[in-house]
């Protein structure tokens, strides 16, 4: 979900609600607004707008309203405790209307606290765990007559669970307070004014001093002073830092949807994970964050990947390339089932958790699981500064830029550009890769970026392909080796936005199961690279002509054999095998977007998804 809040001189409302579209991508199913407004005395009190839906919707139900007010703060939720509608979103009022919570995360002993509150009389508007913390406040506040802010810490040390939150209340019209646990929090420190948000793109075009609020802080603005406080009662001083984030990488720029931006932007987001890292002609490889590590990394016994979603995928690629480059065995776990299993971490293990937003609840909960197993954990984040870049001991940055599209591109390629680097670089340090290879490797990585750029020249030719299945009800893609993952990945991008229903199979395995589908409705995504097991694929290929389904190809340039058995081919260049996954994935990600925007789709908030899960 996305938090904005604001207090200083100017119009809250408008601000909130920009904010609140910046960070739709976090969650879109329902969205709402509190505001005071003490210029007006006519107009007392705290007003909240709600609406299921997206901020639009919202906006729509604004239109004609009197917004005024120089405090507000708005959420857009993605669901988890309640349906999506108008009574559970947020903001939740307390019981007597004079406080009012933006919550993300959740509350998980709320039925305890709620049955109390309920024994002493409390009623409850909605079903979601975020009204029984602010009723819980009042009530902390009643009985012991205590200051709001004490009142707020008093109740966090009884929560079990992840929070973010900011609290506005009546009482006083210069005052915010938030705190956090788990989720997301950033403040912006303007000039007499504060912003409250998920992340930092709502609060850019303001201000570029931040603060990032840790765990177990709580944050009071009062009077235009910002003041941070630990839960046990010790203030500690903020460390107001410089985002470097600038405002058109958050806009769409001419594209259509962020997403189509995104992978234009491959060619620089790779490039710009590689910078000052790679140095081809001198033989120049390191990663600065990985430093101290690096002869750790490269003298451990077995490497646990850990991931979700896409970042997942982007282990599986690397596990190829690990293997291979430093003789490393390598297990990739999905995060979520890595922390409830009792998993193995002996001496000299090496986890490696990749996650886009450095948020999702499950990567950071098996990252604290293998720390407590005394593991060393290295992280690959996008975002700078975020709770799982801060719980690892080591990592290197993608710097892919804010990645605003739901369906993850260009962090994918980021993902695996920085993994690949790892290898190479522990590969060397082991001493299992030649001189002349790592060179080689090195050389290759540069040309990267050109590639891609030369894939996506070809775009049009997707997008003929994409039209003439648009209306397909399922897909199946195959590949072998590296472009396995690469397979998965397509499928998922495909699913994702579109909502068709798509699976990806190793090509080998597809006749012991997922062949019994094929038929002339059937179409079949084969990537299909010239390297070491195109031979295999060409008779998985055959296999699939055999039964009628109609393949499309992903082939290297200048290959003639294939596509005089396939229906439709789409040329990518030749790399080395180790890199492919670079190139081969684009044009996949392309054939999703043009089928999803053919059928009308929300291709950048597609339904029922977030861009970052911060709850189990
Ligand atoms: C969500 C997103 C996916 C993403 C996954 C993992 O499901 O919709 O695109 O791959 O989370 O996110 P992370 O930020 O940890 O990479």
């Amino acid at each position: 979900c996305g938090i904005v809040a604001y207090v200083g001189h100017r119009d809250a409302a408008p601000l909130v609600l920009k904010g609140l579209k910046r960070l739709e991508y976090r969650g879109y199913d329902s969205a709402g607004l509190a505001l005071l407004d003490v210029e007006n005395p006519a107009d007392a009190g705290l007003k909240v707008y709600k609406k299921k839906g997206k901020v639009v919707d919202l906006e729509h139900e604004l239109a004609g309203k009197d917004l005024h007010a120089k405090i507000g703060i708005g959420h857009t939720r993605w669901a988890t405790h309640g349906a999506p509608n108008d009574v559970n979103a947020h903001p939740h009022f307390s019981h007597d209307r004079k406080l009012a919570i933006i919550h993300n995360g959740i509350i998980e002993n709320y039925a305890t606290i709620k049955e109390n509150l309920i024994r002493k009389g409390y009623i409850f508007r909605s079903e979601t765990d975020s009204e029984v913390l602010i009723q819980f406040i009042e009530d902390i506040r009643k009985e012991t007559g205590s200051s709001l802010e004490e009142a707020v810490r008093q109740a966090l040390l009884e929560v079990v669970g992840a929070y973010a939150i900011v609290i506005i209340s009546e009482e006083d019209p210069t005052q915010l307070i938030a705190a956090r646990k788990g989720s997301p929090l950033v403040i912006g420190v303007g000039e007499n004014e504060f912003f409250f948000a998920s992340d930092a793109t709502p609060i850019i075009e303001y201000t570029k001093d931040v603060v990032y609020l840790n765990d177990l802080e709580i944050a009071v603005v009062r009077a235009g002073e910002l003041k941070v406080i630990n839960l046990d009662n010790t203030q500690t001083t903020p460390y107001i830092q410089k985002v470097e984030m600038e405002l058109e990488a958050i806009e769409k720029g001419g594209f259509e949807h962020f997403m189509l931006k995104e992978i234009f932007e491959q060619p620089r987001s790779i490039a710009d994970s590689m910078r000052g890292r790679v140095r081809a002609d001198d033989g120049h490889l390191q990663l600065g964050g990985l430093r101290d590590y690096l002869d750790q990394l490269a003298s451990s016994k077995r490497i646990v990947i850990v991931g979700c979603g896409t970042s997942w995928h982007a282990g599986l690629v690397a596990e190829y390339i690990f293997e291979e480059l430093a003789r490393i065995p390598v297990e990739v776990e999905y995060a979520s089932e890595f922390r409830y299993r009792n998993p193995i971490i002996a001496e000299r293990d090496v986890v490696i958790a990749i996650s886009q937003s450095g948020e999702t609840a499950d990567t950071l909960a098996a990252i604290e699981l293998a720390k407590s197993k005394g593991a060393t954990i290295f992280g690959v984040c996008n975002v700078v500064g975020s709770s799982i870049a801060r719980a690892t001991h080591a990592g290197a940055y993608t710097h892919a830029g804010p990645e605003i599209g739901v369906a993850s591109t260009k962090a994918f390629t980021a993902q695996v550009t920085v993994l690949t680097l790892m290898a190479i670089a522990a590969a060397q340090k082991k001493g299992t890769i030649s001189e002349t290879l790592f060179r080689q490797l090195l050389a290759e990585l540069e040309r990267i970026p050109a590639l891609v750029d030369k894939v996506l020249q070809n775009a049009e030719k997707v997008k003929e392909i994409a039209y003439i299945f648009t209306y397909a009800k399922n897909f199946i893609y195959l590949g072998r080796g590296l472009n396995f993952p690469v397979a998965l990945e397509g499928a998922l991008k495909l699913k994702e936005i579109s909502y068709i229903h798509a699976e990806g199979y190793p090509a080998a395995e597809m006749k012991h199961g997922p062949i019994a589908l094929i038929d002339e409705d059937m179409p079949v995504v084969v990537i299909a690279t010239k390297d070491s097991s195109y031979e295999k694929v060409v008779s998985n290929i055959q296999e699939v002509k055999a039964r009628k389904g109609r393949v499309i190809a992903v082939v290297t340039e200048g290959d003639t054999q294939i596509r005089e058995m396939v229906d439709f081919v789409i040329e990518i260049p030749k790399v080395h095998d180790i890199l492919m996954p670079l190139v081969s994935v684009i044009p996949l990600q392309l054939l999703s977007y043009y089928i999803a925007v053919m059928r009308g789709r929300n291709v950048d908030q597609p339904r029922n998804l977030a861009k970052s899960v911060t709850v189990e």
